[in-house]
Parts: structure tokens; C-alpha cells; sequence
């Protein structure tokens, strides 16, 4: 299945509130939560995409002709590709009524086990989500990593003690939730974290440890402090705190600030393979993306998925090779410009 033929698939779903654009830029889903979209006034989604667009790449084609490897070791565990997909809590509300993010969790975990790339799933609301998701991941090689919401720090540790029986390479907690509408009032106890309370989930957690939410070297510190393995650099796609800056203009910051030490992942508005070489040459360590695999799953189930994977594959060895990378260690920041 070509990734054209998802798109037009997608178009065609009745009750689907994804318009399946040509490019995912957060504009025609604006300011709709729920839905796809982002915290009112509905601009964050499209700032994290246009930040990509500012970013050109300088092309270095003197060069060997030799061979692009795109391999990455990411919290220990050796993967193909340097992309997670994003973490989905629910796609009832978001997307459609009919669809169900237990079986959608389930067609990524397959797609990426065949491209090589890392999953990750959100324990969301509904508890039946997290006993599947992980039990699946499990008879697939452990790819799926945990993402757990904010809640109260028992509540995480008893998640992290589920998980843990089923070997995920990772296990993440998502700090910036707090600021999602409906959670707090969904749970009391969500809510912000302090470097003491991470250092705590860190040392529960007995695997490597990702903190996601992350927007500022300051941030970046505190989680450094607090043990973390990784982070995540992201606001969310733009859907819990408006007027924040885009993913790509703090990367650089927060990759002088802590790179080398932790791991770091970017996500927001990354669409393409070009997007990815240029999140590398930034400071990032893989990228995550999110909305685009939940299109591709309307518009092709696993199938669909598959197509977006394999063309991100080809668009970052493309890139890698007329710039001058042949493995990921090679790209540098001089090899972007903005
Ligand atoms: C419908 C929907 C549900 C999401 N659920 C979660 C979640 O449960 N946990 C989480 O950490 N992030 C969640 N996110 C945020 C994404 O994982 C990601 O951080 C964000 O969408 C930015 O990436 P993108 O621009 O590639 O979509 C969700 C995003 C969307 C659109």
C-alpha cells in the first residue's frame, strides 16, 4: 500500500474528524479538543510544524558513495530506525467513535517490529488499555514503551510493577499531561512533578527511565537530576499549555544543556525523513511522532503504518546520503542552517 492511496482512504471514512491533509500541519483540526487538534486558540500544532520548515539542510555530495546506516542504540535496546511512535491515550473521542486505541496499539506494535522502530502506548482512561498494550508488546519483543500519566506516585510505581513483568525496553512517565483539560478532572491526584518525585519513579522503575514533557534547558536539568535516562522534548503537540515555543527552537538549547549525558527524543510537527535528519543534526537521539501513524492507521490499518514507515525510511537515507551522513553519528549540527 502506498502512503498516497492511506491519504485517500483516510478522506473517504464517514465520522471521521482527521481530514487526512496532504501534510499533517495542524491547521484544519485548529482548536479542537477533543479531537485531533490543540489547546485553544488551536495555533500549537502548526507552530511545532512550521519550526521544521525553518531548518534547511546543506547538501555535501563530495562524499564516498558508500552505504547509509540508520541504527540506533536507544536505552540500551538496539533499533533499525531512530523513531518512537508517539504515545495515544484514547482515539474514541479524538477521532473516531468507532475505533478502539487497544487494536490500534496493536497494528503499530506490528508495523514497527517490521520496520525496526520503537512503539510506545499511553495508559489513558480506560484501564483495559495498559493489560493489552504491554501483555502485546511482550510477544514482540518488549518495542512498546510504557507512557504513564501523571497520577498520584502510587498509582505510577503499581503500573511500573505490572509492567515491568513484561519487559518493555523503557518506561516513561508524561509530566506535561497535568496541563490536559480533561485529566485533572478526570483524577485528582494528576499533576505536576518535583525532581524529588521523579528521582523516586526513577529508582521504582528498574529500567531505563524517560521523563516526556520537556521545553527548556532548565527543565532539562531537573530531569537530568532527578536520574532520568532520557527525555522527551515536547509540548504535547501543542495540546496542553498554548503559547509555548516550538519543539525544533528549544532542542538546540536543551541539547548544549544536557546531550551526552541522557538520551534526548524530540517530537511535534516532524512529518518527513528530512525532518528527522534535521531534529538530529539539533541534538536529538531519535524522534517520536504521533498524529500521522493514527491517520495512517484510519487510512490502512497496520498496512497503512507500514507505508508511513517506509517512507520516513527512505526520505532520512535519502538526506543522510546527499548530506554527507552515513550513519547517525555523523550528522552535526553544521549540517543544518536556519
Ligand atoms: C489524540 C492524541 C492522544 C494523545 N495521547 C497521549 C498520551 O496518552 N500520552 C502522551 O504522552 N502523549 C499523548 N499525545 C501526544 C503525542 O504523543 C505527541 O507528544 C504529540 O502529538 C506531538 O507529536 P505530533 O506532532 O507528531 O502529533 C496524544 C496526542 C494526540 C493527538
Amino acid at each position: 500500500m502506498e502512503y498516497k492511496e492511506v491519504l485517500e482512504n483516510v478522506k473517504k471514512i464517514q465520522g471521521l474528524s482527521c481530514k487526512g491533509c496532504a501534510e499533517c500541519n495542524g491547521l484544519a483540526c485548529g482548536n479542537t479538543m477533543p479531537g485531533p487538534g490543540s489547546k485553544a486558540p488551536g495555533n500549537g500544532a502548526n507552530d511545532n510544524w512550521k519550526a521544521w520548515r525553518n531548518v534547511k539542510v546543506n547538501m555535501d555530495v563530495i562524499a564516498p558513495s558508500t552505504a547509509v546506516d540508520m541504527s540506533v542504540k536507544l536505552l540500551g535496546r538496539e533499533f533499525k530506525l531512530p523513531i518512537i511512535t508517539g504515545p495515544v491515550g484514547s482515539i474514541k473521542w479524538q477521532y473516531h467513535p468507532d475505533s478502539d486505541v487497544r487494536e490500534y496499539n496493536r497494528a503499530i506494535i506490528l508495523a514497527c517490529e517490521k520496520a525496526g522502530a520503537a512503539a510506545s502506548f499511553g495508559d489513558g482512561i480506560d484501564p483495559a488499555v495498559l493489560p493489552d498494550t504491554i501483555q502485546f508488546g511482550a510477544e514482540h519483543g518488549g518495542i512498546s514503551m510504557p507512557v504513564l500519566n501523571p497520577y498520584s506516585d502510587e498509582e505510577i510505581m503499581e503500573k511500573m510493577d505490572f509492567c515491568r513483568k513484561f519487559d518493555p525496553f523503557a518506561m516513561c512517565v508524561v509530566i506535561d499531561s497535568a496541563g490536559l483539560p480533561h485529566l485533572r478532572a478526570k483524577n485528582i491526584s494528576a499533576g505536576t512533578k518535583t525532581i524529588e518525585q521523579l528521582a523516586k519513579l526513577k529508582e521504582h522503575a528498574g529500567i531505563p527511565f524517560v521523563v516526556k514533557g520537556v521545553m527548556s534547558a532548565k527543565s532539562a536539568l531537573k530531569a537530568l537530576e532527578a536520574g532520568a535516562d532520557a527525555l522527551i522534548v515536547s509540548n504535547h503537540g501543542g495540546r496542553v499549555l498554548p503559547g509555548t515555543p516550538a519543539t525544533a527552537e528549544v532542542l538546540p538549547e536543551i541539547a548544549d544543556a544536557v546531550g551526552g549525558k541522557m538520551q534526548i527524543i524530540v517530537d511535534g510537527g516532524i512529518r518527513s525523513g528530512l525532518d528527522i535528519f534535521k531534529a538530529l543534526a539539533l541534538g536529538a537521539d531519535a524522534v517520536m511522532m504521533c498524529r500521522p501513524f493514527i491517520t495512517c492507521y484510519f487510512g490502512g490499518g497496520e498496512e497503512g503504518i507500514s507505508a508511513l514507515l517506509n517512507k520516513l525510511s527512505a526520505e532520512l537515507s535519502d538526506t543522510m546520503y546527499m548530506c554527507g551522513a552515513r550513519k547517525l553519528d555523523d550528522i552535526t549540527r553544521d549540517m543544518v542552517r536556519f
